[in-house]
């Protein structure tokens, strides 16, 4: 695979990075996934922003957003990648031989990125998943998409060993978001989801789908859903990048409704589709 690192394209396995890369030693470093829609990259500008409030965030000295276009068409180019893509850019802090928690102003970030064709997830968009609940043991300030994932992991990890496909978060009573998706649940044919804070990534997905609402009159509140109350909801789905708008038809033991995606949830489902491929 070839893949991108600082301004060179290379073969992945000649890429060499230094283990005093703070992003090695702290994980001090923030990434983007992105995908395509017939070969166009589906907001783009929203992930820059995304990518240059994280940035921003942890003062990481970063500013060729407008470079990401071109790495990604020419990534996707070089490894002939006649298929839709994902993409994953990562920026480190850069390299540190004083391995303290502070960090000097000067430092130079280490950029990488790769490409991978899109997996088939019809199967999962078409008949629902699974997810389990999971307390959210994550920081505080999970709107900047950093690299730190461990408690993601932890909790994605225990999904998959429960064959589940996603871990749903919860701070207290109220759920924050999956460990990669952000949820939704729908009562009565209104959409609720958790508001834009600390505790939430701002999910790209996210802002579409609520823009769909509005402009199609699908009523939706941004408010916390208490975990202790999902039963009182009729349907729930997933949204990400590469989960796209995905209906969740059980959680942990319980089956929602009849085991099958929900009415509102389809309707979001074709809005979405409907968009994506004109692309945004
Ligand atoms: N995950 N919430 C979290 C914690 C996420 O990591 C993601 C994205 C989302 C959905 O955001 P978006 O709609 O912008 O993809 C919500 C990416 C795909 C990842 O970690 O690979």
């Amino acid at each position: 695979m070839i893949v991108y690192f600082n301004d060179k394209y290379i073969p992945h396995d000649e890429v060499k990075i230094s283990p005093f890369d703070r992003a090695f030693l702290f994980s001090d470093g923030v990434y983007e996934a992105l995908r395509t829609y017939n070969g166009k990259l589906f907001r783009l500008d929203d992930h820059l922003e995304r990518l240059k409030y994280s940035l921003q965030q942890l003062e990481i000295p970063f500013n060729d957003f407008n470079l990401i276009e071109t790495i990604c068409t020419k990534l996707a180019d070089i490894n002939k990648i006649k298929t839709d893509y994902s993409v994953y850019l990562q920026i480190s802090r850069g390299v540190s031989f004083q391995r303290t928690h502070n960090y000097e102003n000067n430092l130079t970030p280490n950029v990488f990125a790769f490409v991978k064709s899109i997996k088939d997830n019809s199967k999962e968009i078409n008949t629902g998943v699974k997810v389990i609940l999971e307390k959210d043991l994550r920081w505080l300030r999970c709107d900047i998409k950093s690299t730190s994932l461990l408690p993601a992991v932890m909790a994605n990890q225990n999904a998959i060993r429960n064959n589940a496909y996603e871990a749903i978060l919860f701070r207290e009573d109220f759920i924050t978001e999956g460990s990669h998706t952000t949820f939704f649940a729908v009562k009565k044919n209104k959409i609720f989801t958790a508001p834009l804070s600390n505790y939430i990534l701002n999910g790209i997905t996210r802002k579409v789908v609520l823009e769909l609402c509005k402009e199609n009159k699908i009523d939706f509140s941004e408010e916390h859903i208490n975990v202790n109350e999902l039963k009182s909801f009729d349907e729930f789905f997933i949204t990400g990048t590469t989960t796209e708008v995905t209906p969740v038809i059980q959680i942990d033991d319980w089956i929602v409704g009849d085991g099958k995606p929900g009415i509102i949830t389809r309707n979001i489902q074709e809005l979405f589709f409907n968009a994506a491929k004109q692309v945004l």
